[in-house]
């Protein structure tokens, strides 16, 4: 079994022989309830690093009010049985007291990438995520640290910080790891009852429809409105946003031929549960 960390000075003992010797060091940072996409980072962790260490902490500060944090799926017996399949070496998984004291005030602002798309509804949401995955970046002193392109603002978003705040860590993208009919795996789709379930797939279906005729389109919003009409179909599937950004910095595009990367992305509330998924274009 991976050991058990619960404190700083813990995950500090735990580390200091790896930093002594120069092992390489990789961290993915979780909220736990963990799937196959968390479990495919650690197995690219594991071929790469010396040392895999695993956060499982449910981030109160990355949710808004009326969010989903008390019910957020919980299952640390069976994430520990997971983590150990994968070879990992240790799991940090902290009460929220030792990660934020009474008077917690200093915060990283994200800036205006993290008010567009998901920030939009999710406000101080990456404020939220780029504060406690920079903690976690002290904290462990990690080489490189792997996150899902699945959270794709959330990826370009911690980029964006490491290079603009000079820090010495590696941010390692791995592609969306998705259930047999499409739908991408999360946490939250333990929410979702059978007829819902099967409502969600229309997502990844309208995404992968969107790339296959790709070619056909010359204006953007007419490729926007046949992926917003497939998903549609599903009268429980409620759109929030439905857009096509550029890859790397998710700006918005002019047109669709500039032969720059895009992606298209997609926030869809299936009856009370909010998913997201995206697919890279080109
Ligand atoms: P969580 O949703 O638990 O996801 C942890 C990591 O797993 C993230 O990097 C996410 O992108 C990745 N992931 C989730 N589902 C995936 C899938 N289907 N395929 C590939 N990767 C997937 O994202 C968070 O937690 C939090 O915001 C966190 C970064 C831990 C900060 O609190």
């Amino acid at each position: 079994m991976p050991k058990l960390l619960r404190t700083i000075s813990e995950v500090s003992d735990f580390t200091s022989l790896y930093h002594l010797v120069n092992r390489r060091i990789g961290l993915i940072p979780t909220m736990g309830a963990l799937h196959e996409g968390h479990l495919e980072l650690g197995r690219k962790a594991r071929k790469e690093c010396d040392c895999v260490i695993y956060s499982i902490f449910v981030n109160p500060i990355q949710f808004g009010k009326g969010e989903d944090l008390e019910r957020y799926p919980r299952d640390m017996k069976g994430d520990m049985e997971k983590l150990d399949s994968v070879g990992a070496d240790a799991v940090f998984a902290p009460e929220t007291a030792i990660m934020y004291g009474k008077d917690h005030s200093t915060f990283v602002d994200t800036g205006r990438i993290g008010r567009i798309l998901c920030g939009r509804t999710r406000k101080n949401h990456f404020r939220g995520v780029a504060t406690v995955v920079l903690k976690l970046f002290n904290i462990t002193g990690c080489d490189q640290a792997y996150f899902g392109k699945k959270d794709y603002q959330q990826f370009v978003i911690l980029k964006k910080m490491v290079r603009e705040l000079d820090l010495p860590h590696e941010i390692i993208g791995i592609d969306t790891i998705r259930d047999p009919d499409g739908l991408a795996m999360s946490s939250r789709n333990s929410y979702l009852s059978d007829s819902q379930r099967k409502s969600a797939v229309s997502i990844y279906r309208a995404l992968s429809k969107a790339k296959g005729n790709l070619l056909k389109y010359k204006d953007k919003s007419d490729l926007i409105r046949d992926t917003r009409s497939v998903i549609e179909k599903e009268k429980s599937a409620e759109i929030e946003y439905l857009e096509i950004r550029n890859a790397d910095d998710l700006s918005k595009i002019k047109s669709l031929k500039t032969g720059k990367k895009f992606v298209l992305m997609t926030a869809v509330k299936i009856g009370g549960t909010r998913l997201i998924d995206n697919i890279e274009l080109n």
